[in-house]
């Protein structure tokens, strides 16, 4: 029985199904409900022995849908003439548009610019880790354990802090651990900066966002002083924003630093009733004798100067644009402009 069907199997296989009419002699030749030879096989399922009979029907039942396929397929065909006469491509046409090149990210050409002026007054480039550990985020930041900084409204936590609130896995919130990284590993005299991500859990809008970058720098060598971080920002801000540059240190205060201060450049804007604005550009100061002690650092012998700076803001300020989500968004339209 079984060799009846293979039989039928490869002659439906052979069939070629070229007009509407040999179609037609197909279905009743196999599928007819009359003497159909598929319909044939399914009424001899009873002189089959008992136990042969599922599969036996299982092979029919594969051969009815193979003889529909063709079936199927063969009246598409005949039904799609026009498809067949279509001309061969032709290849003298101009092709569809070239596949687009990539660019930059304006984040990354900021990044890369600023980087470059630092290598330029002998700053090497450190990196670390984007996941972070509590110590290093903030215990040896001279962060005190009830900071709001380590609170989880601003932090985002891989893993929860301990009972002791020290001991917890973050989401870096800053770049400044990788001052603490970079001490543990070298002995001064040490000149970086460590440009990277940053994460914040903060309430998105156009000025905010979880994540954004930030250059850290870290002078640390016997006899460094104020002046001598004043001096490097200021030659770092005629660099990146032209020799013409107003800017202003505010004294300010950072766990790590004593004493702090802030920097603000002049920012010209015509609309603006002042003819311009003060903005924040970084934080810096001289390393907290805390922060050395913390990293086996002698804080009689040697000093530093710090600064961390965020990325975004001179990017927009440098681009024109006017709100930070489009950074993070990846729209071609948006990005294809630089
Ligand atoms: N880590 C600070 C922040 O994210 C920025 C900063 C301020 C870095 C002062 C420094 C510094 O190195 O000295 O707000």
């Amino acid at each position: 029985m079984l060799e009846n069907v293979e039989a039928l199997r490869r002659e439906i296989e052979a069939e070629e199904i070229g007009s509407e009419a040999a179609a037609e002699e197909f279905r009743v030749k196999y599928l007819g409900r009359k003497q159909g030879q598929i319909t044939d096989l399914f009424k001899q399922i009873s002189n089959v022995a008992l136990e042969d009979r599922k599969a036996f029907g299982q092979e029919v039942n594969a051969l009815k849908t193979l003889a529909e396929e063709r079936l199927e397929a063969a009246e598409a065909a005949l039904r799609a003439p026009a498809q067949q006469e279509r001309p061969a491509i032709d290849l003298t046409l101009p092709g569809r548009g070239a596949a687009t090149a990539g660019s930059v990210h304006p984040i990354t050409q900021t990044l890369e610019e600023i980087t470059r002026i630092f290598e330029r007054f002998g700053f090497s480039v450190a990196e670390g880790p984007e996941i972070e550990d509590d110590w290093h985020n903030f215990t040896a930041l001279n962060f005190p354990p009830d900071h709001p900084a380590r609170d989880m409204q601003d932090t985002f936590f891989i893993e929860p802090p301990k009972e002791d609130g020290l001991r917890g896995i973050v989401l870096r919130t800053h770049t400044s651990p990788v001052q603490i990284r970079v001490m543990q590993q070298t002995e001064p005299p040490i000149r970086v900066i460590a440009p990277g991500r940053v994460y914040r859990n903060e309430a998105i809008s156009y000025k905010s966002f979880c994540l954004f970058h930030q250059v850290e720098g870290l002078y640390v060598d016997e006899g460094v002083t104020f002046a001598d971080l004043k001096q490097v920002l200021h030659l770092f801000a005629q660099a990146f924003f032209g020799e013409e540059v107003r800017m202003r240190f505010r004294p300010s205060f950072f766990p790590f630093t004593e004493p702090s201060a802030e920097v603000d450049i002049w920012w010209h804007n015509p609309d603006h009733p002042d003819g311009g604005q003060w903005l924040e550009i970084l934080g810096c100061g001289m390393v907290d004798p805390h922060v050395l002690e913390a990293v086996d650092i002698d804080p009689e012998r040697y000093t530093g100067y710090a600064f961390g700076m965020g990325v975004e803001r001179p990017a927009l300020l440098r681009y024109g644009i006017d709100d930070i989500r489009v950074f993070y968004e990846n729209d071609v339209r948006f990005l294809e402009q630089f």
